[in-house]
This record gives C-alpha cells, structure tokens and sequence, in this order.
C-alpha cells in the first residue's frame, strides 16, 4: 500500500498500474456481530465512536465493468451516521440481499460493512470492459450502483430497481485505502481542489442538484423563493450555493449565530436562526401547533416582503415537515429527501390541496445529474464546503460530530493521504477561487 500511496504522491501516475494490488486494507467498518448492541439506547446517546472500527478487510476480486480505487480521502455522510447507530435498520440486510442477486454479488455479503459513499483517489485496476477509464486516472466518485438489466433504468437510473447507494446499501465504500466502484461511478476529479476537498461535495452536491436543480426533482427556476433547512449542513450548504448560482432567493434556515454568519457569507441575505426564533411546531408527541406554522410564515414573508416560498428544500421530516407544507406558496412545491427527526410526517392535508401545493419526492441522483453536479463544482461555479478533516482512526469523532449536528459544511476524512492539501494540480484557478474554497474551514 505504501508503494501505491507513495507513486500517488511523486505523480508517477503511469506507473500505477504496473504496482500490485495489496491482498489487504485498511477500512472502516460496523461489525455484523455488533449489530444489537444499541438495544435499549436512546437515538442520540448511540455513540458511533463505539460501532464504527478501522480494521484489514480482504481486498475484492474485480469484476467485469468495476474499478479499484486507492483513496486518498473521502467524508462523512449522514448515511454513515445511520450505519453506524444502526438505524432505522441494520445495514447488513442490504448486502444480505444484494448477495442473493448473484455469484458476484455475493462478494459484498460478509460478516463486516465498509462504509462510505464518497471518494477522491486513484484508479488502480479495472475490471474487463471498462474502457473509459484506466489505472492512473484522478478521480472522484458518485454513489448510484445500478445493476440497468431492466428497462425501468433505462430513462432515469436511479428509477433502476436493483439501484443501491454504494457505501450504504452495498460493500466496499470509500472510507478506506482501497474501494470497488462500477466504472459508471467514477467522474474526473477537479484540478484544482485537493484530495479532502474534492472528495468532500459528491454525495450531497449531486443530491441537491437533482432534488432542487433537475427536472426530476423542484426545477428551480430564477427568481424563485427557496426555504432551505439546514442551510449551512451537508445538503443545504449546495442547495444554497445552487440557489444562489440559479438566480433564485434562498430563504435560509440555521440554528446559531455562527451558521447565520457562514451563510451569509455564501452570498444568502435572508436567514432564520431556527433557535432564537424558538420554534415549536409540535406541541406534544402527537398534536402540531398550527400556530407554530404561522409564526414561520409570517418570518418568512417579513424577510421576502409579502411572498410565500415556491420551494421548500426538506430533509429534517417529522419535526418539520408540516411547518414545510404549510409555508409553501399555492401552487408551490415541497421537495423531500430524508426525515433526519423521523419518517412518519404528519401535515394539515387541507393546506395542500386547497392551494394546489405539490409534494414531490428525490432521493440522491442518477449518473448525469451527478456528473452535472461534478462539473459545477470542476468549473468554480459551485465549492466544496470541507469544514473539518480528521484522520481514518478518528472517524468515529467525525460521525460524531454529524450525529450531534456539531459539524457545519462536510467533515473529511483522510485515507491515503497522509495530510491535507495535497492533490492540487491546476493552483492558477484554485487561486481564482481559495476564498470560497476555504469559507467553511475552521468554522
Ligand atoms: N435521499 C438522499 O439521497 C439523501 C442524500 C443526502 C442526505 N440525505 C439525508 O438528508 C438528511 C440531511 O443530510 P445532511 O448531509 O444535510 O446532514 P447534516 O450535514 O447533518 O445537515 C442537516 C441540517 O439539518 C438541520 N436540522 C437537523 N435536524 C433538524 C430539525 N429537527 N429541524 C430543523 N432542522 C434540522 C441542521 O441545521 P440547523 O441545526 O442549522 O438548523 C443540520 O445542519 C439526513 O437524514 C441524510 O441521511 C438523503
């Protein structure tokens, strides 16, 4: 692994292919045999310092049309954080099912989950029939595996019904020296970011181009008003970004003077901090407060001068989603990805129809929504927003960090690299764009 981490940091990229692939790796990993031991713990006291592990996993046989990746760095993702606390359901269900589709799906049914969903390395093999890339190739990849045997993927792949979030739903993810990817995961990696930074947007970045940017998600248009919860967290600090760059007026939603201020810095100008507004849309465990709604509403309207929101960016769920469905415009749209606060959403159906609002659902993204996304982030338009970077054995504090919403931006983690700021190659227009490159750092 050294020979390989070393060729990547001399650029001797050509000889890539030439070094041997390590029979072994250094990933990190949940444990089948820990899978019950939050039994009984309260979602926020299940402690993934505890459940996440780095260990030598075997390296994969690659199949025809896969990759092998040397990562250099990768981030967490709030699908990490749901591994990790096995939450709302142990993840090896997935790869239990995944092993029934084939003899080569079987590889990802082990006793361990490596985990992660994004990735900034090298390729280091392809498997027969990959011909777009080669050993040696910078890149970065999206999570969208899809096995496209069926018409249903054909149009849009993420309606593939074998289609499954590398990292979460599969084995062998990006937190980890090495990953197997399918080739059509793999994405050139911008030039002028550094491996932690470039790995930083992925996920996030294209999940918020197609929930609020495509024409299978709100496709926002200018002039548009956008209520983004979490306008400063992993989605909403792209969402936000997306509105900006689109003409749109982003209504941001935070929680502490701090985020409002890194917003703001993002170019936002109308911002609701959540906590000192004390908002408390449900009065107990089963009764809303409409009145709550109307408070925000009228927020809203106050910072817009009289207009209502065309589209609400959701992601929180339970604890918000009826607030959403109530300050959209008539005619309006509440687009929903998760429910980070619970998945069972109640809202005031009345509010809906009679004002002809829609909700429409997105869930990540498919190939050239994330390669849209990439080339956004590739051409200056939109930048990563890496707050923190903590190395491969501190990952548990860094899905911490996100469990606990202490983070802002993306949290990054170190595989291969061996410190931060190293993969730059284009340094003239990463110049041109430091500033907001680094306007989460430190934060
Ligand atoms: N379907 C998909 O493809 C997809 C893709 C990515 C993420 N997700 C899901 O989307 C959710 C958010 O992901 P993320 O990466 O953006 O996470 P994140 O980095 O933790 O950001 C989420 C933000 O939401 C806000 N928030 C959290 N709980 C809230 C609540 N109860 N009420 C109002 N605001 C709340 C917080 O901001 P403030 O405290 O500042 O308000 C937080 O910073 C997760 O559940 C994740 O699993 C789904």
């Amino acid at each position: 692994m050294n020979e390989i981490r070393d060729a990547i940091l001399a650029d001797q990229l050509d000889a890539i292919g030439g070094l041997a692939v390590p029979e072994s790796y250094r990933a990190v990993v949940v444990r089948k045999d820990e899978q019950d031991m939050f039994e009984g713990v309260a979602t926020r006291d299940k402690d993934p310092r505890k459940s996440l592990h780095v260990q030598d996993v075997a390296t994969p046989e690659l199949a025809p049309g896969e990759a092998l990746v040397a990562v250099m760095a990768s981030s967490v993702n709030y699908n990490t954080v749901w591994t990790s606390i096995f939450e709302p359901v142990s993840t090896f269900g997935f790869l239990e099912r995944y092993g029934r589709v084939s003899e080569l799906t079987k590889r990802h049914d082990l006793p361990y989950h490596i985990v992660g969903s994004d990735l900034a390395g090298v390729v280091l093999r392809v498997g027969p029939g990959v011909n777009k890339w080669k050993p040696g190739d910078e890149v970065v990849a999206h999570c969208l595996s899809v096995e496209l045997e069926d018409p249903a993927g054909h149009d849009d792949t993420m309606m593939d019904p074998q289609q499954r979030i590398w990292g979460f739903e599969t084995n062998f993810g990006g937190l980890a020296e090495l990953a197997l990817v399918k080739s059509n995961q793999l994405m050139p990696k911008p030039a002028h970011l550094s491996w932690e930074e470039a790995a930083a947007p992925g996920l996030v970045n294209s999940t918020a181009y197609r929930q609020l940017v495509s024409r299978n998600g709100a496709n926002m248009k200018q002039g548009d008003t956008v209520l983004i919860w979490g306008a400063s967290g992993g989605l909403g600090s792209y969402a936000t970004q997306m509105a900006l760059n689109g003409g749109a007026i982003p209504v941001c939603v935070v929680s502490s003077p701090e985020k409002a201020e890194i917003v703001r810095r993002m170019g936002a100008e109308l911002i609701i901090d959540r906590s000192a507004e004390g908002y408390k849309f449900w009065k107990d465990e089963h009764n809303q407060d409409p009145k709550e709604w109307q408070r925000l509403g009228k927020k809203i309207r106050e910072l817009t001068g009289g207009e209502d929101v065309d589209i609400v960016f959701e992601h929180p769920g339970r604890e918000t989603f009826g607030a959403s469905v109530y300050v959209a415009k008539k005619g309006g749209t509440i687009v929903t990805c998760a429910s980070t606060s619970g998945y069972m959403h109640q809202y005031d159906n009345r509010y809906l129809w009679m004002n002809l609002k829609k909700i429409l659902s997105s869930h990540f993204a498919n190939y050239k929504e994330a390669w849209e996304a990439n080339r956004l982030i590739d051409k200056g338009l939109i930048h990563p927003t890496l707050s923190k970077v903590y190395p491969m054995e501190e990952v548990g504090q860094a899905a911490l960090d996100v469990h606990k919403n202490a983070h802002q931006g993306k949290v990054g983690v170190l595989t291969l690299a061996p410190e931060e700021g190293l993969g730059v190659k284009d340094a003239e227009k990463r110049e041109k764009h430091v500033d907001a490159i680094n306007r989460f750092r430190g934060v």
